[in-house]
């Protein structure tokens, strides 16, 4: 089977990922912090491609395994987009996802328009630089309070209406048939079959 290492240290994402790449790509997935201890991540900018590509490079360069790497957020139109790129980081370095869950909230107590989105750019690149990339997204609606316990992130206030229920309320295959990470892996695997990427 073809492997794939996933640039990330976030385990909840890895696990998505993984399924998703067994389905979409048929290959399996090494998470960057099994393979590289001293893996750290990146600085992180303004924007979802280049943290991709950023993500992915710092790891390719090192790997016979060709590098899987994705930069998401969650974006809400009435906060301005925010916190977009910058979703991991919102209310600082040492804040959970409960406390981020509880400024979202709290910035949105008395707003009408809840729609929001999750947003998912991957790369997929070899130790020569070589890449493809897949871009993919998710409507929601930020629920008034928390529901549900599974997924990360957060999934307990992003309310899915195709299924009436939060994305942590999902089972794990419900979610990754629908989330922005599995139509960028899908994206990208559509690229891959273009440019033959397994055999460049
Ligand atoms: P990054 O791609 O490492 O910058 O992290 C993206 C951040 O966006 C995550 O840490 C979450 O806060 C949020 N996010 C992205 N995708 C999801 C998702 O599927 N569920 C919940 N939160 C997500």
């Amino acid at each position: 089977m073809r492997k794939v290492v996933v640039s990330t240290g976030n385990r909840g994402k890895f696990e998505e990922i993984k399924e998703i790449v067994r389905e979409v790509l048929n290959a399996e997935s090494i998470m960057a912090t099994d393979l590289f201890h001293d893996y750290r991540g990146v600085n992180e900018g303004d924007d979802y491609f280049t943290n991709a590509l950023l993500k992915a490079s710092v790891l390719a360069v090192h790997s016979d395994i060709p590098v899987l790497a994705e930069d998401s957020g969650l974006e809400i139109p009435c906060l301005g987009d925010a916190p977009g790129p910058h979703s991991s980081r919102l209310g600082g370095s040492s804040a959970t996802d409960e406390d981020k869950i509880r400024l979202i909230l709290e910035k949105m107590k008395s707003a009408e328009d809840r729609q929001a989105r999750y947003i998912c750019t991957a790369v997929l690149m070899d130790h020569r630089g070589r890449y493809v990339r897949g871009y993919g997204t998710v409507e929601g609606v930020i629920a008034k309070e928390k529901k549900g316990e599974k997924g990360f992130g957060y999934d307990p206030i992003f309310y899915y209406p195709l299924a009436g229920k939060t994305f942590a309320e999902m089972e794990a295959p419900e979610k990754n048939a629908v989330s922005h990470r599995r139509k960028a892996i899908e994206a990208l695997a559509e690229k891959i079959k273009k440019v033959n990427f397994w055999n460049m």
